[in-house]
């Protein structure tokens, strides 16, 4: 929601921007704007739209200058419009801002009253004229920020310039992300790491109420007393090349590629082939030595990160026997949830910035319950928030619609169905060597399907006019029907429903007619009868029936009238595998209609407003 860069230092910080906001716009990408300061002032380019937009408009006439802003905004206060477009700027102060600001009609009513002329309708502005005014009692312009933001209610990450001082930026964040980058002779500051990887790996994550000041080489904090200290230096492995496409069309296609690898490395050094040993880093913290000493489980998260949640519960309800509940993180906050001390809380998100699961871990803490954070990004809100954190180790996704991030969740919740089985008594040894094994196997597993890829768009490519479609799945696979239907929705914006297939019975089926299709999701397990009884229900009111099954599967194939084969493997990684050619499906389809597939409408990556 909203990317922000900041950069000082010897290069020309146009480049540095549009170059970080390139790496930012998955955040957002309503509108674009740079502002550089410069000894002829401050130069601001701003254009709705996506980035190529400002870009084009901006051509040969780059703002020369070492100091600048940068934001893509996703929309939240005012239209879309060049005119809401950040940065924003009174007088000599200009502002670019994450988050929401949630006493604006009334800071925006006194500011009214004492004169303040308005030219956006964004919450933003507000801050441009609160420091200004803070400006006539504190000559200082940090002092003034600071006072200003005291002011505000809501949650924000700002980077502020102020013309009068030409050797320092300004940022300071509440509930919003920002993380600082230690350059050479340079400073940064974004709200994603991918911004800063072209020109530093050293950063440092701003804690919320804290206040940094960037020069030239410098950057120093400060806490939210106004005292400063010392900036916790993190090191990160991810490098530039990860955050770009590497020839691939789309990032998505791209992340979809990387998932063998993204497996890989999540499991690596957590398990090894043929031995019954589990490391699962810091995990003590939360469990203790020995034992499992929770009652329950309950998951919180969003969006793709919740369909993963609900495949964790399957396995942790079947393989270790606790019971589990998985809440969306927006509906937990506000039901009272019946949780406590004798409860593990398992928050799972990607950037670990969703603002919703991050109130709702929040909350959680606050009913005593132990949380367990699932995460992507090191540093990030959760991994601070949580009493330890698991992350997947998936690299940057930048790829609006998440894929290879989910697989990696995936990877990390089964390896702790098997810690906690462990630690309960519910699992042997030998089968629990055999389950690791297992998990080890599906990264070769997971190339076999990719090499069936072009297959798979065939099939996709076959119904890509249809403007209706069905995902029906039972057990863990139902949330992949869940995750089926939302990839298709988000990217190639198409009708798409996943349901339980034992539930079609109950109302979804009226929606079959000649030609929908429906794509069914049929591994060897214990209901494969019954939900080949299902297809045949759909097929017989003139479905176009595609299933997903193991390779071979004959009897499965003169069923239906497409099979997008699955190679032959355990049953309990079978939703590490079957998810795949899903998201290969949704991805060729929309291609094929001509979305952007990376930035598709009215999303954004990163949600860090509730
Ligand atoms: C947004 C993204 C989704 C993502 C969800 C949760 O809606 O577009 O792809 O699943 O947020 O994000 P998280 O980072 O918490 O996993």
């Amino acid at each position: 929601m909203c990317g922000i860069i900041g950069y000082i230092g010897p290069k020309e910080a146009a480049d540095v921007l549009i170059d970080g906001l390139k790496r930012l716009e998955y955040r957002g990408y309503d509108s674009a704007g740079v502002a550089v300061l410069n000894g002829g002032g401050i130069e601001i380019e701003r254009a709705e739209g996506k980035l190529t937009k400002l870009e084009a408009k901006i051509g040969k006439h780059k703002p020369h200058g070492h100091l600048g802003v940068g934001h893509t905004r996703w929309a939240t206060h005012g239209v879309p419009s060049e005119r809401n477009a950040h940065p924003h700027r009174a007088g000599d102060v200009v502002v670019v801002h994450n988050g929401i600001i949630e006493n604006y009609e009334a800071l925006r009513k006194g500011l009214l009253q004492k004169g303040c002329r308005f030219r956006s309708e964004t919450d933003t502005e507000i801050f441009c004229h609160l420091i200004n005014e803070e400006l006539k009692e504190h000559k200082e312009i940090a002092k003034a920020i600071r006072s200003a933001l005291k002011k505000v209610r809501g949650s924000y990450a700002i980077v502020v310039l102020y013309a009068k001082e030409p050797k320092k930026l300004f940022a300071a964040k509440s509930g919003s992300p920002l993380v600082l980058g230690f350059g050479d002779k340079e400073a940064l500051v974004a709200s994603d790491v991918p911004a800063l990887l072209p020109y530093t790996r050293d950063v440092s994550f701003l804690e919320d109420d804290e206040f940094a000041i960037l020069e030239e080489g410098h950057l120093s904090v400060f806490d939210e007393k106004g005292h400063p200290k010392p900036a916790e230096k993190t090191h990160i492995d991810w490098n530039p090349v990860m955050a770009e496409k590497a020839g691939f069309k789309h990032f998505m296609l791209k992340e979809i590629f990387e998932q063998p690898r993204v497996v890989e490395q999540t499991l690596m050094g957590r398990v090894q082939l043929g031995s019954g040993k589990l490391t699962l880093e810091g995990i003590e913290k939360v469990f203790g030595k020995k034992g499992f000493p929770f009652k329950k489980i309950e998951i919180i998260a969003c969006g793709t990160s919740y369909h993963a949640g609900l495949v964790g519960k399957y396995w942790l309800e079947q393989l270790a026997h606790v019971p589990t509940v998985v809440s969306l993180a927006s509906e937990f906050r506000y039901a009272e949830p019946l949780i406590g001390k004798e409860t593990l809380v398992i928050s799972i998100s990607q950037s670990g910035e969703t603002a919703d699961t991050l109130a709702a871990t929040k909350m959680a803490k606050e009913m005593k319950a132990k949380v367990l954070g699932i995460c992507n990004v090191l540093g990030s809100s959760l991994g601070r928030m949580a009493d330890n954190t698991l992350y997947t180790h998936a690299g940057p996704e930048i790829g609006v619609a998440s894929t290879k991030a989910f697989t990696g969740q995936l990877t990390v919740l089964y390896l702790l169905t098997l810690e906690i089985a462990k630690r309960r008594d519910k699992i042997s040894k030998t089968e629990l060597i055999k389950k690791i094994n297992e998990v080890r196997s599906a990264p070769q597993y997971l190339e076999k399907i990719l090499e069936n890829a072009d297959a798979i768009k065939k099939i996709a490519l076959g119904c890509k006019e249809a403007p209706h479609f069905l995902f029906i799945a039972r057990g863990p696979h139902y949330p992949l029907a869940l995750e089926g239907a939302l990839k298709l929705k988000e990217i190639a914006y198409v009708h798409a429903e996943g349901f339980a297939a034992g539930e079609l019975k109950h109302g979804p089926i009226a929606l079959v007619d000649k030609g929908v299709p429906v794509v069914a999701l049929v591994p060897p397990s214990d209901t494969y009868e019954k939900i080949l009884s299902n297809v045949e229900e759909v097929k017989a009111r003139g479905a176009y029936t595609i299933a997903e099954g193991e390779v071979g599967d004959k009897h499965l194939a003169d069923k239906v009238d497409a099979v997008i084969p699955v190679p032959k493997t355990f049953y309990s990684i079978t939703p590490l595998l079957y998810i795949l050619p899903l998201q290969l499906f949704a991805y060729y389809i929309a291609d094929a209609k001509g979305c952007d597939v990376d930035m598709p409408r009215n999303l954004a990556k990163s949600v860090t407003v509730e």
